[in-house]
């Protein structure tokens, strides 16, 4: 069956029906995928019964794969693959169970920060029937296009300090307890342009989240906090979102470059949530 290649019809996230990634891909299919995903920044995959190795296989084709270093939060076979999850195993999570409270683009407090990720639903909350846990996706390349002429000349050359610290510190208002290691935390920000040309189509886009930024370099903070503050509103504007309701055995891969993205917590803590993720390192900062 050929590849087609189907929109969702918001300003981002497709569809991608016929691949069956448990088989290697050959050339030309690879490059139809990764065509679609350059253009609609999120696309899925549903029913891929896929093994752990099936899943780095695919998605080591964009790019080096990272291995992070939230260590208590990898596979313990496979530390290429991040496990997000609610369900506990002897009292401690089996992975990062607070992925998504805020809108953010994963690795942006690092120097060069994740170019794609992909998520494999293994389980989805499911309450009378209905999934929960949808994941909103968010085209800052499409919120970054919308923005008045006089704000694009504001933003030109200005960069943006991001910290995993402040995400860790949001976490911890919100009432959920968690600690990153060592590790993690000496290295904890990098500092970004604030409007990113994206290295592979060129558009532009705003980098910058209500979870890892913390100022813009070189303004008054009063005036860097506005900012942040309507740009963050600017990128999360429903007319730039897709929401995406998931299927066990999806898998949605996303621009870490050109969107960002929140989970949705409408699911209690004793219905289990399991998804794996890969991500791949950016060639640039
Ligand atoms: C993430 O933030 O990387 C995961 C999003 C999700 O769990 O839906």
């Amino acid at each position: 069956m050929p590849i087609q290649v189907k929109p969702s019809g918001a300003a981002l996230g497709a569809e991608i029906i016929g691949a069956d990634l448990t088989k290697p891909l050959d050339d030309a299919a690879f490059a139809q995928i990764s065509a679609a995903f350059y253009q609609h920044e999120v696309i899925y995959l549903r029913g891929q019964e896929l093994s752990d190795e099936d899943h780095i296989r695919f998605s080591a084709r964009f790019g080096e794969l990272r291995k992070l270093k939230l260590t208590s939060q990898l596979h313990v076979d496979h530390p290429e693959i991040f496990v997000v999850s609610n369900i506990k195993k002897d009292g401690k999570h089996i992975g990062s169970y607070d992925a998504g409270i805020f809108w953010h683009t994963d690795g942006a407090y690092l120097p060069n920060p994740h170019a794609v990720s992909a998520l494999r639903a293994l389980q989805v909350p499911t309450v009378d029937g209905r999934v929960l846990g949808a994941t909103n996706f968010a085209s800052t390349s499409a919120a970054y296009d919308a923005l008045p002429e006089s704000m694009k000349k504001r933003l030109d050359g200005l960069q943006a300090l991001h910290s995993v610290i402040q995400r860790l510190n949001k976490t911890l208002e919100s009432g959920l307890k968690k600690d990153y290691n060592a590790e993690v935390k000496a290295e904890p920000e990098a500092v970004h342009p604030l409007v990113r040309v994206h290295p592979i189509n060129g558009r532009k886009c705003l980098y910058v989240t209500e979870g890892y930024t913390v100022r813009i370099l070189g303004l008054p903070e009063d005036e860097s906090r506005d900012l942040i503050a309507e740009l963050t509103a600017q990128c999360v504007k429903p007319e730039f979102t897709y929401l995406h309701n998931w299927r066990k055995n999806d898998l949605v891969m996303w621009d870490d470059c050109s969107t960002q993205h929140k989970a949705t917590f409408d699911y209690a803590a004793s219905t289990p949530r399991l998804m794996h993720r890969t991500t791949v390192v950016s060639k640039t900062a």
